[in-house]
């Protein structure tokens, strides 16, 4: 049976529409709905024009009650039935309320190499520890932020006077082929690790 995918985005979008346009043929899953905080998100518009379901459900409104804005969350993806979440550049932290009921079932990307560098900034904070390497990390998710099983890695060189834009583009154009590969195992069943 198919799968119904939801993915929740919050800047440009560019993991999403990489997720999107694999979800092709005879990959197991499709999108049936691109989730947002943030009704300016360059991938809302993009997922609209594609004619994709869009929900936007701003947290600002909710203050620091995140439960209540994880429950509009929940209210505006229920109408989806999905199977999988897949968060590609969500920047709210979701709590274990939400998320526990999804474990095994809900995917992120980071950039970095887990368990290396969770949370912010991480290409500048490579660069500052004078590593050789870096990239970016797909994991199941967790009520602990970016952790949880690995399902892949894509790593690339750190360059002599690499600047952090420099190297978030190097890993921004893994994230691009790593994140799909892994969804399309993941959807068929497979949760082996993946190393590009
Ligand atoms: C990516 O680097 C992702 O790993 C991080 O935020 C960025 C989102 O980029 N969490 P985009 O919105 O997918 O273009």
């Amino acid at each position: 049976m198919t799968q119904r995918v939801a993915i929740f985005v919050s800047g440009g979008g560019s993991n999403m529409r990489a997720l999107v346009e694999d979800m092709t043929g005879d990959h197991a899953a499709r999108p049936v709905v691109i989730v947002s905080n943030n009704e300016n998100s360059g991938g809302i518009a993009w997922a609209k024009g594609q004619g994709i379901a869009t929900e936007v459900v701003d947290h600002r409104p909710y203050g620091e009650d995140r439960a209540a804005f994880e429950h509009a969350l929940d209210a505006a993806l229920a109408k989806h039935a999905p199977d999988i979440i897949c968060l590609a550049g969500f920047m709210r932290v979701l709590t274990a309320g939400f998320v526990s009921p999804w474990q095994g079932r809900m995917l992120n990307i980071h950039p970095s190499l887990l368990p290396k560098y969770r949370g912010l900034h991480t290409h500048r904070r490579a660069i500052e520890a004078g590593d050789t390497s870096h990239g970016c990390t797909v994991h199941l998710v967790t009520p602990e932020l970016d952790d949880g099983p690995v399902l892949g890695q894509a790593t690339v060189p750190i360059l002599p006077d690499d600047t952090p834009d420099a190297l978030a583009a190097r890993v921004l154009e893994q994230e691009h082929r790593l994140y799909p590969a892994v969804l399309r195992r993941f959807a068929s069943g497979n949760t082996n690790r993946l190393d590009l």
